[in-house]
């Protein structure tokens, strides 16, 4: 049974039937199963029927003229329903007017009578029949009654603006019901609230109770529809603003294209483009379009529109896919990295190796090199002569005096100007993701409040997790397995120990006097003359010229000084060219101080005579080796012991370690113990404004000491080097290339070394071999015994004179902190 709201007006049959006002207690009624709709009393409802028995059923009561009673199916759903399918209140009606159809469909008025509840079913054949009771009213205060009847009438007259399923003839309607009980059942009837609800409604007896429900249902219902109202609003507002902006968007192009200015919208599909073109990672793809997507919705003149701007444009300008494709003919590179150095044949060898390996395995990882080395000796010039071999980009990162993560890993991008860090702009220079990358000078790191950029690097160079480096700038990973970087510093000390882990340490000690002629010849003088204009038929630099600047005008492990003098005599040769002097100019080494001035560094440091108390060591600092002089000297006081020249820790405890053990062992060294009660001693280590520190000078103080108190005078030439114990050992030392070619700089001719540093000489150039004679102690005493000439020297005898083998010496000029 169903509602039928056409059934306004009837048209065919009508059956006038008077409601009947006798009310019986108890009566037998046919029972008529309702789907999803209620009758109350006292309403008028149009129903409609397919079944052929219900059809039956109200030709029967029309007939007979008879109520039927109208109970709710619990499930609508359930066909031919059963007494059990039924609530057991529902209402009697009186069938007023009834429509037969061609189809057998009847359609029919009722009027709602009296609430009635089911008392038994009795046995029937065609349709279900009951023995019903009505159920009385139970009416309660009148004073409640009447509240509660205007509570609903306002709440009513609220509704009806608000519900469009309600118009205002219900309202009038409602007001004008005359009982309270009549009011809450039309009310009932019209809402729009759960059917399960309404029988609740139904089958409450007592008014107040059923009013208060209804007033409960109404105020709900109030609830939901001003929501949705106002959802409704919200929806319509940004609705109406986007299609404003659009419209005012849409216009600002169309003005812009009068006056020729440029079309923003250009931008989206000019990245939309180089998205598609820059065959970026997929995950960075969906960032990138969704950065995209944003941009397409803002004003091209606000700040947060560069912003995005700015961001896709990194996005899409990193080469993710493109890669310069490896020289990989092994004799070429070979060729390339010896025309542009000379020597270096381990660094070479290294290179070759990788691309050796390449050659054979496309896809393996980029070696992460580090050179350490003096100033000058090629470093940061041999990185580029790598990519150049290789035929990869190459990019210098200068590290030195860094302090800021942010420079290594970018700045997030809440902060103004932001900027990714230096590594990706590097790749972004370069084009390409497989370049030599050089971060240069990364022992000058620094750190502080900014953070630590050593840690950032920490990343950068693990091969095991570069392949994922995340920037935070660009907050997507990059792979930088491919890339081949090469760090330098010139020495390893203040590199942090992980980082120095992380990398293939590869050192260039320096360079001997004959190595650098060749080099000058090779490389330096036809750099040079190339870089001022010049060619061979304008000059020729003879071998004793270059030898003089060499030997005279620079101390250095590296070239740059050598190269900056050559660069000075052919800058005074373009100067006669350039003014018309025609003929070829040959200079030799007679002409340099009358081009360069006078020589610059004297041969007189490193005594040519024995002397005692003086001896010269050997220092590793981070401009090479250099030449240290102890000197010790003693004079009447208390016991003490008086250091001086800026030593630090470790050199001051070393040198209380030298005077111990030659108080305790002064029988051996046929020292007078009792001299030790009446001497003050004082250690002075020039030059003594340059910070020194390191156990290296222990054996030369050592020997210092005893020279001083035997009276002994110190081998002339003979330089030291080695770290003490209490007990006498010779421990090895570090740097043994760099203070050898130091040694052989200042010309000396035989060192004192501890043996365990033997193995380290395997790979001295010849010509130190050639010129300096290693001695290897492993204790002190016989290293001491050695180092000092036999017999004690006369108070008042005058130097020796004996001629010495030495080179050239020079006072040490540099300032910068010496390890000895
Ligand atoms: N073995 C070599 N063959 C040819 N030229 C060399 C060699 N070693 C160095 N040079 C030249 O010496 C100059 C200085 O080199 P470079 O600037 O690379 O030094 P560096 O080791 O990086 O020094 P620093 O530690 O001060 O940065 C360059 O002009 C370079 O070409
Ligand atoms: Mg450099």
């Amino acid at each position: 049974m169903k509602q039928n709201n056409e059934f306004e007006d009837p048209v065919i049959d009508t059956l006038e039937k008077e409601k009947q006002d006798e009310t019986t207690d108890t009566n037998v009624l046919p029972i008529l199963p309702l789907k999803g709709t209620i009758v109350y009393p006292y309403l008028v409802v149009p129903l409609m029927i397919q079944d052929a028995d219900q059809a039956r059923l109200v030709d029967d009561a029309l007939m007979r003229g008879s109520r039927i009673g109208l109970f709710l199916q619990k499930d609508a759903e359930k066909e031919n329903p059963g007494p059990d399918d039924l609530y057991d209140v529902g209402c009697s009606g009186s069938i007023l007017k009834m429509l037969r159809f061609p189809d057998g469909t009847v359609r029919f008025l009722i009027q709602g009578l009296e609430r009635i509840r089911v008392k038994r079913f009795t046995e029937s054949e065609r349709f279900l029949m009951a023995e019903v009771e009505v159920l009385p009213e139970i009416i309660g205060s009148k004073v409640k009654a009447e509240a509660l009847q205007r509570s609903i009438a306002s709440a009513i007259k609220t509704l009806v603006g608000l519900a469009p399923y309600l118009n205002e003839e219900f309202h009038v309607s409602a007001i004008n019901q005359d009982t309270p009980s009549k009011l809450t059942d039309f009310v009932a009837s019209n809402l729009n609230i759960p059917i399960q609800r309404k029988q609740q409604l139904l089958a409450e007896p007592d008014l107040l109770k059923r009013m208060n429900r209804l007033y409960s249902a109404l105020n709900k219902e109030l609830e939901v529809l001003e929501l949705s109202q106002k959802i409704q609003a919200k929806a319509a507002t940004e609705l109406g603003k986007s299609q404003r902006d659009y419209i005012l968007r849409e216009q600002l192009k169309a003005i812009k294209k009068e006056l020729g200015d440029g079309d923003d919208s250009s931008d989206v599909d000019e990245f939309e483009e180089k998205i598609k073109q820059s065959h970026m990672p997929e995950s960075v793809e969906t960032v990138a379009r969704k950065e995209l997507d944003r941009l397409s919705h803002m004003n091209p003149s606000s700040a947060e529109y560069t912003v995005s701007r700015t961001y896709l444009d990194w996005l899409v300008s990193l080469p993710w896919s493109n890669a310069t494709e490896d020289k990989l003919d092994l004799r070429k590179a070979k060729k390339i990295l010896d025309e542009d150095h000379y020597n270096l044949v381990k660094v070479k060898d290294r290179i070759l190796e990788y691309l050796a390996v390449r050659k054979l395995k496309a896809d393996v990882k980029g070696p992460i090199l580090c050179f350490v080395g003096p100033p000058g000796v090629g470093k940061t010039s041999l990185g580029k002569s790598i990519a150049r071999a290789m035929g990869r980009e190459f990019s210098r990162v200068s590290l030195g005096g860094m302090r800021d993560e942010a420079e290594i890993r970018g700045h997030r991008r809440t902060y103004i100007g932001a900027m990714p860090g230096r590594i990706i702009q590097s790749l972004k220079k370069c084009g390409t993701h497989n370049p030599v990358i050089m971060l240069d000078e990364i022992d000058k790191l620094g750190s502080d409040f900014r953070g630590d950029p050593a840690s950032a690097l920490l990343e950068v160079l693990d091969p095991e997790q570069n392949d994922s480096f995340s920037d935070h700038y660009l907050e997507v990973p990059f792979d930088l397995s491919r890339v081949m970087f090469i760090t330098t510093a010139n020495w390893m000390e203040p590199i942090p120990a992980v980082l120095r882990d992380r990398m293939e340490v590869i050192r260039i000690p320096g360079y001997t006097d004959l190595e650098k002629l060749a080099i000058s010849e090779r490389h330096l003088m036809p750099k040079q003359l190339e870089n001022h204009g010049l060619n061979s038929t304008h000059l020729t630099i003879e071998e004793s010229a270059i030898k003089t600047l060499i030997d005279s005008y620079t101390r250095e492990a590296g070239l740059r000084n050598l190269e900056r003098e050559i660069a000075s005599l052919v800058r005074k040769v373009a100067r006669r060219v350039a003014t018309g002097y025609k003929q070829k100019i040959t200079i030799s080494a007679k002409d340099v101080p009358k081009l360069l001035g006078p020589q610059k560094y004297s041969r007189e440091a490193v005594s040519r005579h024995a002397r005692v108390g003086i001896v010269p060591g050997l220092a590793y600092t981070s401009v090479g080796g250099e030449m240290l002089f102890v000197e010790a000297t003693s004079m009447r006081g208390k016991r003490a012991l008086t250091l001086t020249g800026q030593l630090g820790d470790v050199m001051k405890e070393s040198a209380q370690a030298a005077m111990s053990f030659v108080r305790s062992n002064a029988p051996s060294f046929n020292i007078d113990p009792e001299i030790f009660e009446e001497l003050e001693v004082h250690i002075h280590v020039p030059a003594g404004a340059t910070p020194k520190d390191g156990p290296s000078a222990g054996i030369t103080m050592m020997v210092a000491l005893a020279s001083l108190f035997t009276g002994r005078a110190v081998k002339p030439c003979l330089a030291m080097t080695g770290e003490i114990t209490l007990r006498g050992n010779l421990l090895p030392i570090g740097g043994l290339k760099e203070k050898l070619l130091a040694a052989y700089r200042a010309g000396i001719d035989t060192v004192l070394l501890p043996e365990e540093n033997r193995k380290d000489t395997t790979e001295l150039p010849r010509e130190i071999k050639k010129s300096i004679k290693l001695k290897f102690f492993s204790d002190c005493l016989t290293a001491v015994d050695y180092a000092l000439e036999k017999k004690p020297k006369s108070k008042n005898s005058k130097p020796t004179g004996k001629r010495t083998a030495c080179r050239k010496t020079s006072p040490s000029k540099r300032t910068s902190k010496k390890r000895a």
